[in-house]
């Protein structure tokens, strides 16, 4: 793995939406596989800032979300429909229909999952952004998620949703299952770019880059792709092992 240490989170942002600029410049009908939550908040940012300044564009680009959550409309703004839209589809020129996220909503979520698997097929990924949870999830894949998954539904873990309340005020309203790509998905990208910050991401950081591969850290199978890179601010990087950073390709 490649590891690219970042002073802090703004440097992090910045380093991060350097690397998929990147990729859209080189391709500019690449497939961006995207995350929510707070880690990318200001790499979406450093796009958008770029998509003004007209150094790069989206009009060809297609995304892929990872997840959603289950029984959530897409007008709820913690939805990640409504955040996707909110930070960033509403501020490039994205095409509507080039956007896929997950469905949480409907009575056949099986049918919702095998329907995601195609689109997945029809836009194989070029660049997976992704988070990690404090946990080691990636997408919302919760440690003991089959290595081989493909994209299904979870029940999210008390710690997820406790790490997710902040958003929606109270952990009682956060929902109790999301729709996820699997982890064949995640690693099925050409490239794989991971963003951690702040010191409670740093047992997870440790485990992901220096810990066994093991179902328990789920974001330690990406020890194993071809193309992966993690930026990490310092805080998150604290537990890291020093041959580990200076072994980084
Ligand atoms: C989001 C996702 C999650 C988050 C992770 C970290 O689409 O799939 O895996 O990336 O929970 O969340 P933050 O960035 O809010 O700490």
């Amino acid at each position: 793995m490649n590891i690219i240490i970042a002073e802090n989170y703004a440097d992090m942002s910045e380093i991060a939406a350097g690397i998929i600029a990147k990729t859209v410049i080189e391709k500019p009908n690449a497939v961006l596989g995207l995350a929510t939550g707070t880690s990318p908040i200001g790499t979406y940012k450093k796009l958008i800032e770029y998509y003004n300044n007209k150094l790069i564009s989206f009009k060809n680009a297609h995304t892929v979300n990872l997840d959603e959550y289950v029984g959530l409309p897409e007008e709820h703004e913690q939805s990640y429909h409504y955040f996707m839209r909110d930070i960033l589809f509403n501020h490039i020129d994205v095409k509507p229909e080039n956007v896929h996220i997950p469905c949480g909503l409907g009575d056949d979520l099986e049918a919702n999952c095998r329907g995601y698997e195609r689109i997945l097929k029809q836009n194989p990924t070029d660049l997976q952004l992704l988070g990690i949870g404090s946990n080691g999830h990636i997408g919302f894949n919760e440690p003991h998620t089959p290595f081989k998954s493909y994209t299904h539904i979870v029940e999210l873990t008390e710690r997820t949703r406790h790490d997710n309340a902040r958003l929606f005020g109270f952990v009682g309203s956060v929902p109790k299952q999301a729709i996820t790509m699997g982890i064949v998905g995640i690693c099925h990208a050409k490239k794989i770019l991971i963003l951690a910050s702040g010191s409670n991401k740093a047992d997870a950081v440790h485990d992901m880059v220096c810990g066994d591969i093991s179902e328990h850290c789920p974001a330690s199978i990406l020890q194993l792709h071809s193309d992966a890179t993690l930026v990490v601010d310092k805080e998150a990087a604290s537990k890291l092992d020093e041959s580990a950073i200076s072994q980084s390709v």
